[in-house]
């Protein structure tokens, strides 16, 4: 799939990270529970370097609990980390990350040395969200569509204790083919950069294999879940699509419409709590795909050396 997802504020975001991270106590990162390491920035882990890490696994509230616990505990093996699941609208959590921050960064705190937060996330997180919840009224710009945050704010969450934000931000290469899917799934890619269709029909794919009871709740397209689990993917598409009356004159489905309404039923929890990957599972993914990129660069690497061969051969002539 190719996606166009590193705009020029992009590059400025990064750039800006990498400067306020040199005066900052904890990083609070924010994923999305339902795709906790596609939803992480890789390029973070060189920025942020040895920092002390709050993961925020939001929407919780969406994702699939016994799941939820098991990238907790995954997230519980890493060095310099901690994470907490959570729906940031409540705000009992978010005020909890206070004291969060306050245990990985114990020599600061108070006036004369007050606690420096940066909260980083990708587009759609729900940083908005958690900002406000956490500072107490609507202070940040909240909107559904990935990006509204531009430049860096701070905010003072009490006494000696601030919280940057900084814009929302994607990474310029992906690397792992399954994180693309599902960050677009999830509606954190710019929605012209990629194929709703594709990522629909990649969502079913595994929605059918790890929850097809959720799909036959939602849609009721087969006698039962065992029939709905053996179904062909395009069929099940299909039979979405009918059931749910995306179709265009002469009794053709309408694909646009169909993809769109599975996507906004995955991103508004009308599926019910479902999580996407699994650590296991990521691991996989990354592995296979570092080692495509390892290919594809050595490819790369090649093909520049031939070039610059012949220009030499062709100037030695
Ligand atoms: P961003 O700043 O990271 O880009 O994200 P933002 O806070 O704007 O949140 C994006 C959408 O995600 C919002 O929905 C917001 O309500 C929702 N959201 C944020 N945190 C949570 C959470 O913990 N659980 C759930 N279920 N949803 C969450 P929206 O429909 O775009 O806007 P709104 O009408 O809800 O404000």
């Amino acid at each position: 799939m190719n996606i166009q997802w590193f705009p020029g504020h992009m590059h400025l975001t990064r750039n800006a990270i990498g400067e306020r991270v040199k005066t900052i106590d904890v990083v609070i990162e924010m994923v999305d529970a339902r795709l906790p390491a596609s939803s992480a920035n890789p390029m973070l882990r060189e920025l942020l370097r040895a920092r002390p890490n709050l993961k925020v696994l939001n929407k919780a509230d969406l994702a699939d609990p016994v799941r939820t616990q098991l990238w907790l505990d995954w997230y519980a093996q890493q060095q310099n980390t901690r994470a907490v699941a959570m729906d940031s609208h409540h705000s009992a959590p978010a005020r909890a990350l206070i004291e969060a921050c306050l245990t990985l960064a114990p020599h600061r705190g108070g006036m004369d040395k007050p606690m420096r937060v940066l909260i980083c996330g990708i587009p759609n997180v729900g940083k908005s969200t958690l900002i406000n919840t956490m500072v107490g009224k609507r202070a940040a710009k909240a909107a559904n569509e990935p990006g509204v945050t531009r430049q860096e704010q701070r905010y003072v969450l009490q006494d000696g204790f601030y919280l940057f934000d900084t814009p929302g931000v994607l990474w310029p290469r992906i690397i792992v083919a399954q994180s693309g899917y599902n960050l677009a799934a999830a509606g954190s890619i710019g929605r012209n950069a990629f194929d709703d269709e594709l990522v629909a029909l990649e969502l079913l794919a595994y929605l059918q294999r790890h929850y097809p009871q959720a799909l036959q709740a939602r849609y009721g397209v087969a006698d039962n879940v065992s029939a709905l689990a053996e179904m062909r993917d395009d069929a099940l598409f299909e039979a979405i699509a009918r059931k749910r009356g995306a179709l265009l004159p002469g009794n053709r489905i309408n694909a646009q419409k169909a993809a769109e309404l599975i996507l906004q039923d995955f991103r508004s929890g009308a599926l019910g709590r479902v999580t996407i990957e699994t650590p296991e599972e990521f691991q996989q993914w990354l592995a296979t795909g570092e080692r495509l990129d390892a290919e594809r660069q050595l490819k790369k690497e090649l093909y520049q050396q031939e070039r610059h061969k012949a220009y030499a051969r062709k100037k030695r002539r």
